[in-house]
């Protein structure tokens, strides 16, 4: 077991290099199961659910050789089983990427039921919809989930709500279906637009992805030989914009789309921090006590819940009293029980949170409950006054790469230590 020790307060200074997007990474890792040969992939995040992916997709038959630290090539011609390791695919969310890219190559697959952050309820519903649109039978029972198909044929496909996960998982599927596949009601995260400019390169026929329209051309086959790099993770650079708020501090944060930000920007300068755009990198500083505000988080192009506890930390310390609607998920306010406990005064009631901003927080001993909610609280530990130990790091390591060593080089006194 591991902690972070972390001292504060410090107010971080200095540049930050923003890797590729987890949630693009473990969604294009298991699109490379639709072509048939080789591919490489650059600007991948060495992270926990990338090497789960990579131990998957090796298990159906897939060679994989890292080039460098976020580089891989991956060959896919020999795929020898539709049953994914039921262990590995039940411990994340992104497994259910599986059955769609299997759906469209192999037309079966078996895998455990995904399992992923503990944000509440996650139902799948969406995705069985689509699949089964497409003339696929699929058997949720014994936590596993099992889909066949004698062919998939292209139909109109309309999200009864907006989905990430299910709007990809139905473009895998479609993308070597016979006929034209449209998803309405589509997601527009920019990750879905980068899987979408991924198959496009390895082959496919994607029109419309990042609207809420997308239409699908069945092709016969994805050649692959080529090369694709990963976007960079909005996600990780929001964290750290974030930071820059919270800390007081001034951080140059580079390799990031700042149009992928835009919500985020807008709330940091509406409380009083500074931004400077530079299209591929953005400067944050603040110099004084951020002001209050409300966030309501939305599906993109709206505020990101994937900030949400980030912001919080913000808003814990904030000139007033501020409120948070999470209109995303059921359950991702557990975080500011852990604020409480170094001095905030939140108060999280179902899907509203209320902050009461104090002057300060204090450093004490916390336990992370999802990826967003230990970022929240490495941020939290920095500003606080005195130690803070932050404990389940294995959330953290799921989606940020180097983490402490990014800080630590921003001024944060903070290590990793074994318990
Ligand atoms: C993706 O999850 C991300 N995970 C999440 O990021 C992110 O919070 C979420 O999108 C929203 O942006 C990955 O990409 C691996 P959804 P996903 O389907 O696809 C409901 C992180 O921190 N819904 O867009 O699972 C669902 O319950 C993680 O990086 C259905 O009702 O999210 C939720 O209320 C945490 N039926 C809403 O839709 C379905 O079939 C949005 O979920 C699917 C979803």
């Amino acid at each position: 077991m591991e902690k972070l020790l972390i001292k504060g307060p410090t107010n971080l200074k200095g540049e930050v290099t923003i890797n590729g997007a987890k949630n693009a990474a473990i969604a294009i890792l298991p699109a490379t199961l639709l072509i048939n040969g080789i591919c490489t992939i650059e600007n991948v995040p060495n992270i926990s659910d990338v090497k789960i992916s990579c131990k998957i997709l090796s298990a159906l038959g897939a060679k994989i050789t890292w080039i460098d630290n976020n580089t891989l090539t991956i060959d896919t011609t020999n795929i020898t089983t539709s049953n994914a390791p039921l262990d590995l695919t039940s411990k994340f969310r992104a497994s259910y990427y599986l059955i769609g890219s299997m759906l469209g190559r192999k037309k079966s697959i078996q895998v455990g039921m995904p399992g992923g952050c503990n944000l509440g309820p996650r139902p799948i519903d969406q995705h069985i919809k689509g699949f089964e649109l497409l003339g696929a039978k699929v058997d949720v029972s014994q936590g596993k989930i099992k889909a066949t198909a004698d062919k998939l044929v292209g139909t109109s496909i309309y999200m009864d709500i907006v989905s990430v996960g299910a709007t990809i998982n139905v473009m895998l599927a479609s993308v070597l279906a016979e006929g034209t596949t449209t998803i309405d009601n589509a997601a527009k995260e920019p990750h879905i637009v980068d899987v979408a400019n991924f198959l496009n390169t390895m082959g496919a026929d994607i029109r419309g992805a990042g609207t809420d329209m997308i239409k699908i051309n069945g092709v016969k086959e994805l050649r692959g030989n080529a090369t694709y790099s990963i976007v960079p993770d909005q996600i990780e650079a929001g964290t750290f914009m974030l930071a820059a708020v919270a800390s007081h501090g001034d951080i140059l944060i580079k390799n990031c789309i700042t149009k992928h930000l835009e919500s985020l920007t807008a709330k940091i300068i509406e409380m009083g921090g500074k931004v400077e755009d530079n299209g591929d990198s953005i400067r944050v500083w603040c110099n004084s006590r951020p002001s209050k505000a409300n966030i309501k988080t939305l599906p993109y192009p709206g505020f990101p819940t994937d900030l949400q506890p980030q912001i919080g930390v913000v808003l814990s310390i904030a000139n007033g009293n501020s409120t948070i609607n999470e209109s995303i998920w059921e359950s991702r306010f557990q975080y500011t029980n852990e604020l409480n406990k170094m001095g905030a005064k939140i108060t999280a009631q179902g899907k509203n949170a209320f902050f009461e901003g104090v002057d300060k927080l204090v450093g004490a001993p916390v336990y992370s409950s999802d990826l967003r909610a230990g970022a929240a609280l490495i941020i939290a530990g920095i500003i606080a006054e005195g130690q803070t130990e932050i404990y389940n790091l294995d959330h953290i390591d799921r989606g940020y790469e180097k983490i402490e060593e990014k800080f630590r080089k921003l001024g944060a006194d903070i290590k990793r230590v074994s318990e």
